[in-house]
């Protein structure tokens, strides 16, 4: 009985490991500066995912403290700016890897305007988010507060300056959620 038993879990075990890791997995992200960029192409990379990058209508000032100035505005004020990106197939997806910077301790505004825009349910859903020093803050909270009906996986958490040599702490990331 106790090895029928333990043949069962080990059989569920390697079933879930199998459906994770064959998961149709998309990479969908927004990058100001290139940072969460480089984490996107290489979550691409290792995983052989789909990738596509956020383009809001009205591109961000590019002087950093312009841009700040704009991002605070716009976060307060739970502002959705429009995006020219669709992805009109996210259906044929199991799970979608969602990028951003931390602006003002939360998502920048057109990954909320994607957030919002598209339907998640019973998919996998995981932020990644490079950040200045401020880590997580309220990215994922922020997030989970737009998007409802989905499975969240643990956020993935990488310092901006650190992002050209993250390839070791990208796969760790992935096989603490079950994507490798
Ligand atoms: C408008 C703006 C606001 C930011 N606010 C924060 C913040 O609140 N906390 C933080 O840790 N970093 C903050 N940063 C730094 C970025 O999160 C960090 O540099 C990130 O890696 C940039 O990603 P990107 O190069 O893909 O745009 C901010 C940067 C910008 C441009």
């Amino acid at each position: 009985m106790k090895q029928i038993l333990f043949t069962l879990v080990l059989f569920i075990m390697m079933t879930m490991c199998a459906n994770s890791q064959n998961s149709k997995v998309l990479v969908v992200y927004y990058s100001w500066g290139g940072n969460t960029r480089v984490v996107a192409e290489k979550l691409k990379a290792q995983l052989d995912a789909d990738i596509v990058e956020i383009v809001p209508e009205t591109a961000y000032p590019t002087d950093y403290s312009e841009c700040v100035a704009q991002a605070r505005k716009e976060t307060k004020a739970n502002f959705r700016p429009t995006i020219k990106t669709k992805v009109e197939n996210l259906g044929d997806y199991d799970v979608i890897l969602v990028g951003t910077p931390n602006w003002c301790s939360t998502i920048a505004p057109p990954v909320a305007t994607f957030l919002e825009q598209n339907k998640f349910n019973g998919k996998k859903v995981a932020l990644f988010v490079t950040h200045g020093g401020g880590g997580l803050s309220r990215c994922e909270s922020d997030m989970r507060n737009i998007v409802s009906n989905a499975y969240f996986l643990k956020s993935g958490v990488f310092s901006g300056s650190n992002v050209a040599s993250s390839d070791d702490d990208i796969a760790k990331w992935l096989k603490e959620i079950g994507l490798k």
